[in-house]
């Protein structure tokens, strides 16, 4: 049966260029995307640049620009880069649109209908400066319930409690730095609470993963819904509510309807009827994003949905956030990298898709960009085990072309056409990693089969040609079935086999018949190694301050993850902690330093306990408990340098008071004391 499915990837905020945690989402869509076509189904993939909002409307203003020049160069980089790593949008669009215009005042006009618009005046805080209002996470200051500095307006990154901006103790703008005031201001808020009962019934249908559910029955649902703020005074970027002069709908109100507004303009250009893609129940809607954005789209979105008339999506797969060898991305430590630069390293885009497509689970887990795995698994999977099929098979076949009956192959090839079912379902299920892990022991065994059958030995006795031709017509047909099932992940590889065998690849079945007494064209390489040091030079610092990227980084979060000001507590499986980021003058306050070890001894009461007594020269000594005992013999460690940080509050141990902690790497396979290279002094400071 031909399924219709309309599929979303979230709309990137058109304040900055795409970067590779980005990519995640748009990957892991468009590789769904291609299944479903390849599958045979109808597909359209939707998605368009999310451009509204007081954060674009300063950076705009701040470059002396108006923002429509600047979403404008924004939407072109975006579509450029997604273009290279071969997103297959059928349509992208823009927020900022008649068409999005069209689709919000309808959206708004249901709200009204079904009276669950209703308006208030609220206190919020003022940027004299700016002369805006000022969301949440563009006020810092004081944590109001245990005073922590450097607070967002929403919540304490140290002690976790959540309160209003207004709460915060010296709070200042973050634009500005001024300090705000406080202003009345009239809001508009949509009632949640009357579809309380449809969204407790929505979120347990079998749309949402497991454990979004449970985070949206234990942070939301649990207790009536707050009102949701949806308007926000001038100066605003975005579109002026009809009937409210001076008002407008704040941003995550009118980019999700960014989604039916890009369908609205394709379908317009492509002779479709849009109710046929969202007023009609038998297609599939399905949205892909980003942990961070849960709740608009669980809770907000479908409630919008409803009231207006429109299909509730079928699926909402939501992904975790992309880390680099095991930290947040972050501009200052180099990781914050863009697509761009990966194109500019000249490193092959279908690498990256093929490495995040081996760590793509159905969950919401954080995935982790480890540069020697991606290293390592584009080299050893897709050149070494895939490509090489073709490489070692190929250009014995270029004048006689594929055997006319396909040969006795130990069913390696029927067996293969079997596991396209298991394949198939894995994709279904958003378990690329599963997928890609089919595929490799598919490949595994179609390289054990050329190790045995030797082809470039049967090469050398011409009796042996039918063998030959035999050996390489089974390898390419193993070969050939394997790029079909990668096709979703890797189209240029699909393509250039297609080209290899003279038979394009265009169905998923074509998995299930070998080609035959068919042409061969001569073997052009099809990917090539990854460089390590092409990828190395992507995480690499930048020169500029690293304070000032440190905080750029942290605006940068506050950008994407405003909230929405009554949404209720933060979500706390939605936010990244920002507390892990410090700037360098926080770096600047450990005192590191070198120090000689004097004495050496275990603790015996304790399992993993060193006791060492360290020299900082000059006749400083410090007493250190150090968690190495059993790694490092004591007395071996007499005599050697350390790093110490010197100025660690002294801790009191059932075993004597601590003053100071070893530097040492910990990893599971084990723990490594650092040491200074020879000619270091204790005593001397590091930095
Ligand atoms: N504009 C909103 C989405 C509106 S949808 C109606 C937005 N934009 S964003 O540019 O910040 O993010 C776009 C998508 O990329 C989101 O789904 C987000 O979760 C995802 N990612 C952004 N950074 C990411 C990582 N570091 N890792 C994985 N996904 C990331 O949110
Ligand atoms: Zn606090």
């Amino acid at each position: 049966m031909t399924r219709q499915l309309l599929v979303t990837s979230a709309l990137p905020y058109a304040n900055g260029p795409i970067h590779i945690g980005h990519l995640v989402e748009y990957v892991q869509t468009d590789i769904y995307v291609r299944f479903q076509r390849l599958r045979g189904h109808r597909v359209a993939y939707m998605c368009a640049d999310d451009t509204h909002g007081a954060a674009i409307m300063i950076r705009a203003q701040k470059e002396g620009r108006t923002p429509e020049d600047f979403i404008a160069e924004m939407a072109e980089s975006h579509q450029r880069d997604f273009a290279a790593f071969g997103m297959s949008f059928d349509h992208y669009g823009s927020t900022n649109s008649p068409a999005n215009y069209e689709q919000c005042k309808h959206v708004w006009a249901a709200l009204r209908a079904a009276d669950l618009v209703v308006a208030r005046n609220v206190e919020r805080l003022y940027d004299p400066v700016q002369k805006t209002f000022l969301a949440d996470r563009f006020v810092k200051g004081k944590c109001p319930n245990c005073g922590a500095e450097d607070q967002y307006g929403d919540s304490c990154e140290k002690c976790g409690a959540t309160y209003a901006a207004t709460d915060l103790i010296e709070p200042r703008s973050v634009h500005s730095g001024a300090t705000p005031e406080l202003r009345e201001s009239r809001q508009l808020f949509v009632r949640l609470e009357p579809l309380q009962p449809f969204l407790q019934e929505w979120t347990k249908a079998g749309t949402l993963q497991p454990e979004v559910m449970n985070y949206l029955h234990g942070n939301f649902l649990a207790k009536p819904l707050q009102d949701w703020d949806v308007s926000r005074p001038a100066p605003y970027f975005g579109f002026e509510i009809p009937d409210e002069a001076g008002q407008f709908w704040y941003v995550w109100f009118d980019a999700p309807i960014g989604y039916i507004a890009s369908t609205a303009e394709w379908c317009a250009q492509n002779g479709q009827q849009l109710d046929d893609w969202w007023r009609n129940p038998e297609c599939e809607i399905v949205h892909f994003l980003g942990k961070d954005i849960t709740y608009f789209h669980t809770l907000f979105w479908p409630a919008m949905l409803k009231t207006a008339g429109f299909e509730l999506p079928k699926k909402v797969q939501i992904h975790g956030f992309l880390r680099v060898n095991g930290e947040k991305m972050s501009k200052s430590r180099g990781t914050f990298v863009m697509a761009r630069s990966y194109l500019d390293q000249e490193l092959d885009p279908g690498c990256l898709r093929y490495y995040y497509a081996s760590k793509l689970s159905p969950g919401i887990d954080d995935l982790d960009f480890n540069t020697d795995e991606f290293v390592g698994k584009c080299n050893s999977d897709l050149v070494g085990r895939v490509v090489n099929l073709a490489s070692r098979s190929a250009k014995f076949v270029k004048n006689v072309g594929l055997s006319a009956t396909y040969p006795e192959d130990g069913d390696l090839f029927a067996n293969a056409a079997e596991c396209g079912d298991r394949i198939a379902a894995a994709y279904e299920a958003c378990d690329y990693r599963e997928a890609m892990r089919l595929c490799m022991t598919l490949a595994d065994a179609a390289n054990e089969f050329v190790e045995q059958r030797a082809p470039w030995t049967l090469k050398k006795d011409p009796d042996r040609a039918q063998e030959l031709q035999d050996v390489c017509t089974v390898v390419l047909n193993l070969f050939r079935q394997i790029a079909i099932y990668l096709t979703p992940v890797l189209p240029d590889l699909s393509q250039q086999a297609g080209e290899l065998l003279q038979s394009p690849i265009e169905s998923w079945d074509q998995s299930r018949t070998p080609l035959t007494g068919t042409a061969v064209s001569k073997f052009k390489h099809m990917m090539q190694r990854v460089d390590a040091d092409k990828v190395a030079a992507l995480f690499t610092a930048p020169a500029t301050d690293a304070a000032t990227d440190a905080a750029t980084d942290a605006a940068t979060d506050a950008v994407a993850n405003a909230a929405p000001a009554a949404a209720g507590p933060s979500p706390t499986l939605a936010k990244e902690p920002l507390a892990d980021q410090i700037t360098i003058d926080d770096f600047l306050k450990v005192d590191l330093r070198i120090a000689k070890v004097l004495a050496a001894e275990e603790v015996p009461e304790a399992r993993k306990l060193l006791r060492l007594t360290l020299g900082l020269g000059g006749g400083e000594t410090r007493n250190v408990f150090a968690g190495i005992k059993g790694k490092y013999d004591a007395a071996s460690l007499v005599g050697r340098q350390v790093v110490m940080v010197a100025n660690l509050a002294p801790r009191k141990m059932k075993f004597g008071l601590s003053e100071g902690m070893v530097v040492a790497a910990g990893t599971d396979g084990g723990v490594f004391l650092v040491s200074p290279d020879e000619g270091a002094e204790a005593g001397q400071r590091l930095h």
